[in-house]
């Protein structure tokens, strides 16, 4: 009897999950003679045993395809919302797995997924996953698909807004994704050649982003581009994060109620702000845009569907060898299977002295610090 393998994509949708899915489907299909079946909707559709086959016919034309052809969410295993509560449901999961006689189960996703399947493993399940995320802060692997794709929009976003902040000599600040990793605003920054590039990984301090869009102005430049990760935070929101965390903790109710205030007051994502700041500090006209969704939607670039067939196809290859409990990650021009508890619980943010950082202050980038 033919094996059995399930599949799901889970968390925020990627370009290049519908070619990591072929990837996987077809090379299982075509050289390993196994069967495979698609959950809807991410771990959600898993515990509502909401399925879709993936037989030839289904894989064939979602090579250049964007979001996810299986749909997908953030819910959690043991975390899910049911009528308003959040409810265990790993049990039902579980029991779902064995009705369909699954051999394995493939999740697709980023660090939630990752630490998501890894809890699924401790229940017995035989699951490999592959990294995805727009941010490309999974660890152990080189680059999560995704992020070529996402690097390429948002730059192409940094090259449309010079010219418009050259004409009209204003400083133009772009918010990018990326909550607590700034790949994305860094990569699109040094590719786009924006001015300033702010990052979460480096608080920013104001008044010297403003010095610097001066020191432009003064030599003649007028136009500023900043390129902002949502997550970026100034130095004062910093310090008050700082003492949030340790005052997180406390049997205080004092403490506790004064970390209450400075949670509301640190939310990130604040780019109006700044915009705003920048231009009462420099005199010079600012404007706001914010890319979103787009950096998300739409066809994969060539980059990310090499990755993700790359990644697909080993992943089917491991499955065939048994060997579960891995993430299949990117290692140069290969792949290499890392354990999946080496990938639970930790980020891969932009080290401080990353070479990235390192040419962008070369070519005398701005990073507020
Ligand atoms: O994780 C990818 C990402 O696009 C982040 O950059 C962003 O902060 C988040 O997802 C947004 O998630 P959602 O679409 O669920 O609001």
């Amino acid at each position: 009897m033919s094996k059995m393998i399930g599949i799901l994509t889970s968390g925020g949708d990627s370009p290049g999950l519908n070619a990591a899915i072929r990837g996987v489907g077809k090379a299982l299909l075509g050289r390993y003679c196994m069967k495979v079946v698609g959950f809807r909707d991410g771990f959600r559709g898993m515990m509502e045993n909401r399925t879709q086959l993936l037989d030839s016919a289904a894989l064939s034309g979602i090579l250049t395809l964007g979001g996810t052809i299986l749909g997908t969410s953030r819910d959690k295993p043991y975390a899910m919302p049911i009528a308003g509560k959040l409810m265990d449901m790993t049990d039902v999961i579980v029991d779902n797995y064995r009705k369909h006689h699954l051999n394995a189960l493939v999740c697709l996703g980023g660090g939630g997924t990752q630490k998501n399947a890894y809890h699924l493993m401790k229940q017995g399940l035989n699951v490999i996953t592959l990294p995805k995320t727009i941010d490309n802060d999974v660890p152990m692997t080189d680059v999560s698909f995704g992020y070529d794709t996402a690097l390429g929009i948002a730059t192409e976003a940094v090259d449309r807004l010079h010219s418009t902040a050259h004409s009209h000599h204003r400083i133009l600040v772009l918010e990018l994704m990326g909550n607590k990793a700034g790949w994305l605003a860094l990569g699109a920054g040094i590719a786009g050649g924006a001015d300033v590039i702010l990052i979460p990984e480096i608080p920013y301090d104001v008044k010297k982003v403003a010095s610097a869009i001066m020191r432009r102005s003064h030599s003649g430049q007028g136009f500023s581009i900043v390129a902002v990760a949502e997550g970026a935070i100034s130095c004062e929101v910093a310090a008050k994060l700082a003492v949030v965390g340790k005052n997180k903790d406390s049997k205080k109710k004092e403490q506790k109620q004064q970390t209450q205030v400075r949670v509301a007051d640190c939310k990130p994502g604040n780019s109006l702000h700044l915009a705003q700041q920048l231009e009462e500090l420099t005199g010079l006209e600012s404007r706001l845009t914010i890319l979103g969704y787009l950096q998300r939607g739409g066809t994969p670039s060539a980059g990310d569907r090499l990755l993700a067939t790359r990644l697909g196809t080993a992943c089917a290859d491991l499955i065939n060898d048994g060997k579960f409990g891995v993430m299949v990650a990117a290692r140069g021009d290969g792949v290499k299977p890392v354990a999946l508890k080496d990938v639970v619980g930790k980020r891969k943010t932009v080290p401080l002295n990353h070479d990235w950082i390192e040419s962008a202050r070369s070519v005398h980038t701005c990073f507020g610090d």
